[in-house]
């Protein structure tokens, strides 16, 4: 047999017995291109990280709280798009929900004896403020309203601890827009203190107030809750309740970040949970010591 031919009956044998391999190594060449395989592969990782993120959250949750994790941020009537009249009629019913719900645990804690003033970290317009005054005049209990706000809006965020969803200067409303719309002159429980809650809780008047029965912290952002939790360590009466009105569905950012952090370093308190709503506002009832 000549060189030539004997290539060629060896090429034949190769062909048959590899033509499985070669197949597959034109259809390699003719797939997807390794750039849109390398993209899928991203995203499918970042899709893992989510997952596995939940899961650690999931999991703190329930050991903290003792129960399973409310379904973040759910939209309960989700036929409804948003911004139509039936949606709006939800959103108006879960709100007069949740205000009652708010006199519900006053009442609790005026029946409970639950010493203390009330205090909103973060007021913008007063929505909340404003109702918190009606069932304390409402009830006639006596306690003080507090509210503590820069009244220019949000510090600048960190995008590391906060993400990136805020805005420095956001929600910025005046303290006479706020007075005006709570009717601060007509109801002198009501007090508003200007500034920024690394200054303005650690002087006069801030200072005076010795217990605390119920505190709305409603200032977004991971720093301000820092402040707000140490401001609360010695105040917060036992039996008193404490709502989180931004809980952010990650076990590192926002008030859940300064939460972790604070409860770590204060074993002394134990927290019953009492409700999650649509717009991640978390409401616990607190326990001191044993
Ligand atoms: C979402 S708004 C509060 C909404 C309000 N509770 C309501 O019922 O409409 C957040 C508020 O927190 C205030 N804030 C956030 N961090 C602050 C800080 N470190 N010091 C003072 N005010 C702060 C902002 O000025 C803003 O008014």
């Amino acid at each position: 047999m000549t060189k030539p031919a004997a290539i060629a009956r060896l090429r034949a044998i190769l062909e048959a017995e590899h033509a499985e391999t070669l197949a597959a190594l034109d259809a390699l060449t003719e797939g997807p291109d390794v750039a849109a395989l390398e993209a899928e592969n991203a995203s499918l990782r970042a899709d893992i990280q989510k997952l596995n993120q939940h899961a650690h959250y999931e999991a703190w949750f329930n050991q903290t709280f003792g129960t399973d994790l409310r379904t973040p941020n759910t939209w309960p009537f989700s036929t409804f798009a948003q911004g139509t009249p039936w949606s709006d009629e939800v959103v108006y019913g879960m709100q007069r929900g949740e205000f009652l719900f708010a006199e519900h645990l006053m009442e609790k804690l005026d029946a409970d004896g639950v010493p203390g003033d009330v205090v909103e970290f973060g007021c913008f317009g007063g929505t909340w403020l404003n109702t918190l005054a009606d069932i304390i005049e409402k009830r006639a209990n006596g306690r003080l309203l507090w509210g503590f706000d820069s009244f220019e809006g949000l510090p600048p965020p960190d995008p590391e601890k906060d993400g990136t969803i805020w805005e420095q200067g956001q929600y910025a409303a005046t303290v006479e827009q706020v007075a005006a719309s709570v009717r601060a002159e007509d109801r002198p429980f009501i007090r508003l203190e200007q500034g920024w809650f690394s200054d303005s809780l650690k002087r006069e008047p801030a200072t005076n107030i010795a217990q605390i029965a119920y505190a709305r912290i409603d200032s977004d952002l991971y720093s301000s809750a820092v402040d707000c939790l140490e401001f609360l360590t010695d105040r917060l009466a036992d039996g008193a309740i404490l709502v989180f009105d931004d809980w952010q569905f990650s076990v590192n950012h926002g008030e859940v970040l300064a939460f972790r952090e604070w409860i770590a370093a204060h074993p002394e308190f134990r927290f019953e949970f009492l409700g999650m709503n649509m717009w991640a506002h978390l409401y616990l009832r607190v326990r001191r010591g044993g």
